[in-house]
């Protein structure tokens, strides 16, 4: 897929949202209230949608990432149904043993760490968007866009989805960017990858039917490839909050910005820990996945050795004051776009429809927009 979150212009922008409301009136008499932007009641007709008492830019910077933590929730929901905890604070699905005990070769707990990050996003999703609401600002909704299949493998809910985690390319270069002490894509550094094969072609990150539960190194790369893609998710939301943070005009959404934030540093933190115990294996139903020690030559050292699990010092803000230990990146200018962008090139959104990408590109924009005002 090429690209097809890009910015867009003003004009675009207005035709883009009217686009949108009218597929919201075609679609929604069943459905009032379900409207991609929702208060409560339907938005037919309005140029643009409400920030109450929210400054637009605070409204739009929310917007995306209550979008983004829905987009979130969706993905971990897949992993709990097959690899977690079902219970009632995250329901759905029924587990898939031999996924589980393939996950648990990462650590004993997985499963429970799983539920604990599904329940995390779901709080967010509904707190923000309950947030918004209390300001009288619009929510977001993408229940429209719930229209990917689910996994046929047995443990899963059959339930149209948001995200395809079937066919992912995983970024890993989040492993060797916080291991290094000398670069920082805030500088324009480029920093390699952990799992080059990962990070090329498409994996599934859980079985995609019970066929993908043989041979056990199978399933095993399977299950690596979750161990991997968690800590990647999480590594973005740990940049996307103090990078739009920058932006935020009150103190109370900033304190909102501020607590969600690091709590998905607290997933990441722990899913590096967890993807360092992925064993070394070539996926025998495709050899060109490889799952390398990561101790031992040609990688291994400072940038790669497993138990370095946080984050070296750094160059921040200027390569002549001293190195900091620090999130990475963190630079405030396009990062809704940037965040949106990378998502779908790990095909994270593979099969959803040119009116999503258009939507997640313009609240992208519109948080991007958003300026301090003081
Ligand atoms: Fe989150
Ligand atoms: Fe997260």
């Amino acid at each position: 897929m090429k690209d097809p979150v890009q910015p867009i212009s003003a004009g675009e922008h207005t035709n883009r949202r009217s686009f949108l409301r009218k597929g919201v009136v075609a679609t929604g008499a069943a459905t009032v209230g379900a409207g991609l932007l929702s208060r409560g009641v339907p938005l037919f007709g309005q140029e643009d949608e409400k920030s109450g008492k929210l400054t637009r830019g605070d409204a739009a910077i929310l917007r995306f990432l209550a979008a983004a933590e829905i987009l979130e929730t969706d993905l971990w929901q897949q992993y709990n149904e097959l690899g977690g905890i079902q219970d009632s604070e995250v329901p759905g699905g029924s587990g898939s043993p031999l996924y589980i005990a393939a996950l648990k070769v990462l650590d004993g707990d997985m499963d429970q760490y799983i539920h604990d990050n599904t329940e995390d996003e779901l709080t967010h999703e509904v707190f923000i968007n309950a947030y918004l609401a209390s300001k009288g600002a619009d929510t977001v909704n993408l229940d429209e866009f719930r229209t990917l299949p689910s996994s046929k493998a047995t443990g899963a809910q059959q339930i149209g989805r948001l995200t395809n985690i079937m066919q992912l390319t995983v970024d890993t270069t989040w492993w060797t960017r916080y291991r290094s002490r000398t670069q920082n894509p805030d500088f324009g550094d480029t920093l390699p990858q952990a799992v080059p094969s990962l990070a090329v072609g498409q994996h599934p990150a859980i079985p995609r039917s019970d066929a993908d539960l043989t041979p056990s190194d199978h399933i095993q790369a399977i299950a690596n490839t979750a161990g991997f893609h968690f800590a990647t998710i999480e590594q973005g939301g740990t940049s996307l909050y103090p990078s739009l943070a920058q932006r935020v005009t009150n103190v109370e959404v900033l304190r909102v910005v501020l607590s969600i934030g690091p709590t998905e540093a607290m997933h990441f933190q722990t899913w590096q820990d967890k993807a360092g115990n992925a064993p070394a294996l070539t996926d025998p139903k495709d050899p060109t996945l490889v799952f390398p020690n990561l101790n031992a030559a040609p990688f291994g050292g400072e940038d790669f050795q497993t138990n370095l699990i946080m984050p070296e010092p750094t160059v921040f803000l200027s390569r002549q004051f001293p190195t900091c230990s620090i999130v990475r990146p963190t630079h405030t200018k396009g990062a809704a776009i940037e965040a949106a962008k990378f998502l779908t090139a790990s095909g994270l959104f593979m099969g959803q429809s040119k009116e999503f990408f258009a939507f997640l590109s313009d609240l992208a924009e519109d948080a991007d927009n958003a300026h301090r005002e003081l």
